[in-house]
């Protein structure tokens, strides 16, 4: 057995704070050809406290450079999470050079919680506060926070999107420097187990055809499917003032316990097309309390959503970018016994690395079990399929360190039915601390963390008996250097 150390612990394509506290991506926006990631950021301790804007840019997504902190707390307070555009058209009247001005749109947590604004004029390098902050006063509400700030160019305006408390109020502006109140959202719809945190909303083409859908994301904590904080989301239609939801269920984007405060770039151009979206890779249950010390906290693999059409309505997709693809072995490994029936790969030096992708489809329809356990010989984290109970289901009970926090051991469950005659998609991320199940293509979702004692090289998939449920099974390693 080989102890892991915190430097283990580290993933590899995944990005991390490189010293300290992190929680939610903030400002995601694309502008040039580089993607820029700030983020709920303490730079002077592992654990939340006085909040910066990071930031970090990359041009794949995966391959980040840090870069000084953007924004910081002043007399007026503390910098809490937000948005960021691209102000082409240069509607606030920032411009001084050729770039357009890059503006972010952030809660101001002082005495009260207000939208403020900053903006930069070279593409994102340095930052300057507007001098008539806030834009958005509070009049004494309590949550009011966390805006999510687009272009409508339906109707040639800006609309931010707003977490006050149990709901979402909707607001539109021609200059991103004063806002009038549209809409609200959401007081008796959706899951109401605590504060909601961290909304978005764009349109999506429905099954990739010209037909489009609009989806609003809502983070709320507690409240989550298997406790603590997570994402959910609604379809329907905006029309420009108000959001109007398909229907009254709740709908969850990812059924793990770590992924949080989930959103997606703005300025994508429209020859990629792409909606993308991050989430914060940890839970407020524990995440200040996970084994790791000099830093803590990850975001999830950045993913591309798509909404697909079922009897059940219209269901958001997530799926790893393909960026990816760049940093995966090209031939798969084969060394796994038993293909097709119960394959094993025992003392692996790839599944020892800790980095790679896990691909292969099950009928799940022809077996009453199907198990994937990645471990050692003390130490395993698994994910079970139960026919019997119709779920998919997350075992870290016995994954090593668990005892941080008694809420850290629970089962993670998500609900699951094959499709009638289909086998099952599964495609599983690995990285170091971490997995993310993606079932049929991203339809469900379930990510989580882990923390071995002991280095894990034993992968384990079977289904009931012998049954051949089992194919295109293939193990792929990723490999990057650290930044
Ligand atoms: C969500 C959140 C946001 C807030 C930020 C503070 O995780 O609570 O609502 O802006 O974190 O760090």
């Amino acid at each position: 057995l080989v102890t892991m150390k915190e430097a283990d612990y580290r993933p590899l394509y995944h990005f991390t704070p490189s010293l300290h506290w992190m929680n939610d991506p903030n400002g995601l926006v694309y502008y040039k050809g580089t993607y820029h990631l700030f983020y709920q950021y303490n730079p002077n301790a592992s654990v939340w406290g006085t909040m910066n804007w990071g930031h970090a840019t990359s041009t794949d997504l995966f391959n980040w450079k840090d870069q000084p902190v953007a924004l910081a707390p002043d007399n007026s307070g503390t910098i809490f999470s937000g948005s960021a555009v691209a102000d082409a058209a240069n509607t606030a009247g920032f411009k001084t050079g050729t770039e357009d001005p890059l503006i972010a749109v952030y809660t101001l947590n002082g005495s009260q919680q207000q939208q403020s604004i900053a903006y930069s004029n070279d593409g994102g390098t340095s930052w300057t506060k507007y001098a008539n902050n806030p834009v958005l006063p509070n009049a004494g509400v309590p949550d009011f926070r966390d805006p999510k700030v687009f272009w409508y160019a339906a109707g040639q305006k800006w609309i931010m999107i707003l977490a006050v408390g149990n709901k979402v109020q909707i607001y539109s502006s021609v200059n991103l420097k004063s806002w009038s109140l549209l809409s609200e959202f959401g007081a008796n719809l959706g899951a109401h187990g605590g504060v909601w945190e961290c909304p978005d909303l764009f349109q999506l083409p429905v099954d990739g055809t010209a037909t489009t859908k609009w989806v609003m994301l809502v983070s709320v904590n507690p409240g989550g499917p298997n406790g603590g904080s997570a994402t959910q989301y609604f379809t329907g239609n905006f029309d420009g003032t108000t959001f109007t939801s398909d229907s009254n269920t709740v709908n969850w984007m990812d059924y793990g316990t770590d992924n949080y405060a989930t959103v997606t770039y703005n300025n994508i151009p429209a020859a990629d097309g792409r909606r993308l979206a991050i989430g914060w890779m940890s839970n407020w249950n524990y995440a200040q309390q996970v084994p790791t010390t000099t830093w803590r906290s990850t975001m999830t693999v950045p993913r591309a959503l798509s909404l697909v059409s079922t009897t059940a309505g219209a269901v958001l997709r997530s799926q790893p970018v393909l960026e990816l693809s760049n940093y995966k072995n090209s031939t798969p490994d084969t060394t796994a016994q038993g293909a097709n029936t119960a394959i094993k790969m025992l003392n692996s030096k790839l599944i020892g690395s800790g980095s790679y992708e896990i691909d292969f489809t099950a009928d799940l329809n022809s077996t009453n079990t199907l198990t994937l356990s990645i471990g050692n010989i003390v130490e395993k984290i698994a994910l079970t399929y139960n026919k019997a109970s119709g779920l998919l289901s997350v075992d870290r009970s016995k994954s090593g360190h668990i005892d941080f926090n008694t809420q850290f051991q629970q089962q993670i469950t998500c609900p699951y039915i094959p499709k009638t005659g289909l086998p099952t998609d599964f495609q599983v991320l690995v990285d170091k601390t971490s997995i993310e199940i993606f079932v049929d293509h991203g339809e469900k979702v379930i990510t989580t963390i882990y923390f071995p004692n002991y280095q894990y090289t034993d992968l384990k998939l079977q289904g009931d008996g012998n049954a051949s449920v089992i194919s295109n099974f293939k193990v792929k390693g990723i490999n990057k250097s650290l930044r």
